[in-house]
């Protein structure tokens, strides 16, 4: 789908299968960011001339649609530098003064670092303590588990809709429903799902969203920090500095700006925010419901064709995304990418910064295919040859 779209596939021989990583970058996202560069590169929030205020438009013309795009109000989405920005900035910014010594916040073992890290700091810095909702033998997070795990001193649970190693897809509308009866607050790592599915903030109730621009055909630098407004309110002004204030005196009098204003410090990622927001758009454009049943498709006939392969282990067959985790039977996992290399195959090897996962997965290291629309059924078809291949063992050694 779309594939005329990626001068990239120039290269007839690419075959992409890393987009949890990172996607590829239409032609639209290089063109908004080179004129930019090239015709109207003035700063944002700054200036009086004409192309400072065309700059100040299409910024905001992005936020207001990234905005539409998961359904929140504009004052509630501000730009970070990635997912994992918006996530430190939400543990940092927010829970660091609304947690209380001993008080819990709920993950899962198969968590990104951007999602464990924070915690465990604040864990070592606050107190509060860190406890984790058993996954299921499909390694996917149940209602039931997610019920079980809860105590009277539970304050958030903090997990990815859609995880980068498991692929599976959360219940978040039943986990916010059950959460905020119970006085505990959502925070959701969109990361691998907000690029792949319909996300309505509203609908789910999501307290706090992160995601990243550059896994959504989108800029590499650019995140997004969704947050609803009475909580974005009682941020502690994290970064401060210029474009984040009203005022400030001699006498240390300052009055900060609005949110989310108050939230983007210094000069941001004009280009990739302009950028970005024909990224939306183009998204929009193919429709979000399309993508995921494409890729939906493409998953069925992957782990139908993948199961051809000798020796194969598929460690999440179950799981709903374009995500496809799997090994070869003795060999390692690094080894089995770099010789797909050999075929112009792009998969991703190793833990996948999901490092506390390989207990219930039973091996540290795996490979990993993540689809997204771009990709065919015939470039499937070109990597179950890889790995049917008769001589894959000598060619690896
Ligand atoms: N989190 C990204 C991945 O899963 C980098 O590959």
């Amino acid at each position: 789908m779309k594939r005329e779209d990626f001068l990239i596939y120039e290269d007839p021989n690419l075959i992409y299968l890393d987009s949890g990583a990172t996607t590829l970058k239409p032609k639209v996202l290089a063109d908004a960011i080179s004129e930019y560069y090239n015709h109207y590169s003035a700063n944002a929030h700054r200036g009086d001339y004409d192309i400072s205020l065309k700059v100040d438009t299409l910024f905001e013309k992005t936020r207001y649609l990234v905005s539409n795009f998961i359904h929140a109000n504009t004052n509630e989405v501000a730009f970070t530098n990635n997912a994992t920005d918006s996530l430190s900035k939400i543990v940092w910014g927010f829970f660091e003064d609304y947690l209380n010594p001993g008080e819990e916040v709920l993950i899962t073992k198969s968590e990104h670092a951007s999602n464990v890290l924070p915690w465990f700091e604040l864990a070592k810095r606050k107190g509060i303590v860190v406890r984790y909702i058993p996954l299921d033998s499909d390694l996917k997070v149940t209602m039931e588990n997610v019920r079980k795990t809860v105590t009277q001193k539970t304050k958030v649970i903090s997990l990815a809709q859609i995880t980068n190693v498991v692929g599976d897809v959360r219940p978040i509308k039943e986990i916010t429903s059950f959460a905020h009866q119970n006085g505990i607050l959502v925070v959701v790592d969109g990361a691998q799902s907000v690029p792949h599915m319909p996300v309505d903030v509203k609908e789910l109730d999501i307290d706090f969203l992160a995601f990243s621009a550059h896994k959504m055909c989108g800029p590499t630098g650019l995140g997004v920090l969704y947050g609803k407004e009475e909580y974005l309110r009682q941020f502690r002004p994290l970064i401060v500095g210029g474009g984040m204030n009203a005022s400030f005196e001699f006498d240390g009098t300052v009055i900060y700006n609005e949110i989310p204003h108050f939230l983007e410090a210094g000069t941001p990622n004009i280009a990739g925010v302009i950028g970005f927001g024909k990224v939306v758009e183009y998204l929009e454009e193919i429709g979000m419901d399309r993508i995921q049943a494409y890729e939906k498709e493409l998953r069925d006939y992957a782990i139908r064709r993948l199961k051809e392969v000798p020796k194969i282990i598929l460690y999440n067959e179950k799981s709903e995304s374009g995500i496809i985790t799997f090994n070869i039977q003795d060999v390692f996992s690094q080894d089995l990418a770099i010789y797909l290399n050999k075929y112009h195959i792009c998969v991703r090897a190793g833990n996948h910064c999901a490092k506390i996962l390989k207990e219930d997965l039973g091996i540290k290291n795996t490979c990993r295919v993540s689809l997204y629309f771009y990709n065919t059924k015939e470039e499937i078809d070109a990597l179950v040859r890889a790995l049917k291949n008769p001589h894959l063992m000598e060619e690896i050694i």
